[in-house]
């Protein structure tokens, strides 16, 4: 069995344009961590039953420090372990080691025999000396990994180095630092376990806020990501006939655009939300079940992630016929109003948070201006009222990037208080959800709901709508998806 085969290309890849970058990237974590060892998992295999596993997507974090995208590398931990401080590339405080399970040879009982790693069922992966190559990052063999990070685990004032972990992505690796943490209490006064959890927690906050400025690699995966998705959009409205004619219309839209998704790039960045008429009103209506009636707006929120694992993240609301119906209209131009209040709002210097509010401040003049508002505007806008959160309940913009909601972890000062700085990359999606069984608004507007979302990068120039080449003024959607039927025809 082991024999006749030819031999594995031993050729090693060229250096991948995103590894300085993530050296860069490891930098900045080595900066703040000096003396302690980083650790940072990739996650494991999940089951989805017996013995298939859903597809694997490593933890952002470690796709961010590593460069590695796609379905790399389960198992896998990045480790950087600290060395006198200047010492490393580049005059970093760490060595970073990149731990991983390896292609194993022909002649093992790996290739023919495990379903998770094994050449003979998922096809070659790489080999030490190929990831090395092409991240510019050392690597070793995972059987390595438990001594690397156990050993000499302890306070730096005895002689040991502390130990910083992000959590919860690999439980065997859980496991593997709380037993070295706590073997290393036994031999001293070793902090509890709160201070532990605070250690780990800065990690995770450090990591996140990190990916608030995005580098120039990242900001062209966004374009990627964002032009994949703007092609999925117009599968979607191809898709539009069939849709009206099927018992879950929505399923056939969702459906048209995911297979752009995969095509295109590694899969969706989030479940999408194709919700027609009412379940428009549901904010993340991702069960898509329903029908699409030609009198419906279609409420459309999906984005595709690239290989890299960058993600879009926009929504559009079309009419199911082509045409908007005069109170769909008007909804849908109040809610762009508020969209652009946002835009003009958001300029390098100003809060993250004034996008917010210069949306909502334009829903509420609307709400008002159509005697729905039960406060004046003033009153509704100030923090003790809010009364427009019936109908718009959620924040308006959030971080965009590995993660569709990113940065998550950041602190509220750097986040919604934060200062709007170029490299940033966040949405603006306000909308309007008037519910079937609101019986505090006129029923012309029950079962409406809008919401219009785009991708934005932050430049010393001003905001740059990324996600602009799909259509947002009504004229400017019904022309589009005319544009697209005449094709289908
Ligand atoms: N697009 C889904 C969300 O932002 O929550
Ligand atoms: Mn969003």
């Amino acid at each position: 069995m082991a024999s006749n085969w030819q031999p594995t290309n031993q050729e090693l890849p060229a250096r991948a344009a995103v590894a300085t970058y993530a050296q860069y990237r490891r930098k900045a974590i080595s900066d703040q961590f000096r003396g302690e060892r980083v650790v940072i998992p990739a996650g494991t295999l999940k089951v989805r039953s017996n013995d298939c596993d859903y597809r694997f997507r490593p933890h952002s974090a470690f796709a961010h420090l590593t460069g590695l995208g796609l379905d790399h590398e389960p198992d896998a931990v990045l480790i950087l372990e600290p060395i006198e401080d200047g010492k490393g590339d580049d005059g970093s405080h760490h060595t970073a080691t990149l731990y991983f399970r390896p292609l194993a040879g022909r002649d093992t009982e790996q290739f023919y025999s495990d379903p998770r790693s094994g050449e003979f069922w998922i096809g070659a992966r790489p080999t030490l000396a190929e990831l090395e190559a092409r991240l510019g990052l050392a690597t070793a063999h995972i059987d390595q990994l438990e001594t690397a990070i156990t050993k000499n685990v302890g306070s730096a004032d005895l002689g040991g180095t502390p130990i910083r972990l992000v959590r919860k992505v690999d439980d065997t690796i859980d496991a593997v630092v709380g037993t070295a943490r706590r073997n290393a209490a036994k031999d001293s006064e070793e902090p509890d376990l709160a201070i532990h959890d605070a250690l780990d927690e800065k990690l995770s906050e450090a990591l996140s806020e990190l990916r608030l400025l995005k580098d120039t690699w990242e900001i062209e995966q966004m374009k990627l990501a964002v032009a994949a998705t703007v092609e999925g959009f117009e599968e979607a409205v191809k898709a539009l006939p069939r849709a009206l004619t099927h018992p879950r219309g929505e399923r056939v839209v969702e459906g048209a655009f995911f297979a752009r998704a995969r095509e295109a790039g590694n899969e969706l960045g989030y479940d999408t939300i194709a919700a027609a008429g009412e379940n428009a009103t549901v904010l993340h209506w991702i069960r898509n079940t329903g029908r699409i009636d030609a009198g419906d707006l279609l409420l459309l929120d999906a984005g595709v992630e690239a290989d890299s694992l960058y993600t879009a993240d926009i929504t559009r609301t079309l009419p199911a016929s082509g045409i908007f119906g005069p109170v769909q209209r008007k909804v849908y131009e109040a809610v762009l109003d508020a969209a652009d209040a946002g835009f003009a709002a958001a300029r390098p210097g100003t809060r993250f948070r004034d996008i917010h509010t210069a949306a909502t401040t334009v829903l509420a003049e609307r709400l008002a201006e159509w005697g729905l508002l039960p406060v004046s505007v003033e009153e509704a806008i100030s923090p003790e009222g809010q009364q427009h959160r019936r109908w718009m309940p959620h924040g308006t913009s959030h971080h965009l990037g590995l993660d569709v909601h990113d940065c998550s972890r950041a602190r509220l000062e750097l986040y919604l208080d934060g200062i709007l700085t170029e490299g940033m990359v966040f949405t603006i999606e306000p909308g309007l959800y008037f519910k079937e069984q609101d019986l505090g608004i006129p029923a012309e507007y029950r079962g409406i709901g809008v919401r219009i979302e785009d991708d934005i990068l932050m430049t010393a120039e001003g905001p740059v709508n990324l996600s602009a080449a799909l259509p947002r003024t009504a004229d400017g959607v019904e022309d589009w998806m005319a544009r697209i039927s005449k094709g289908n025809a």
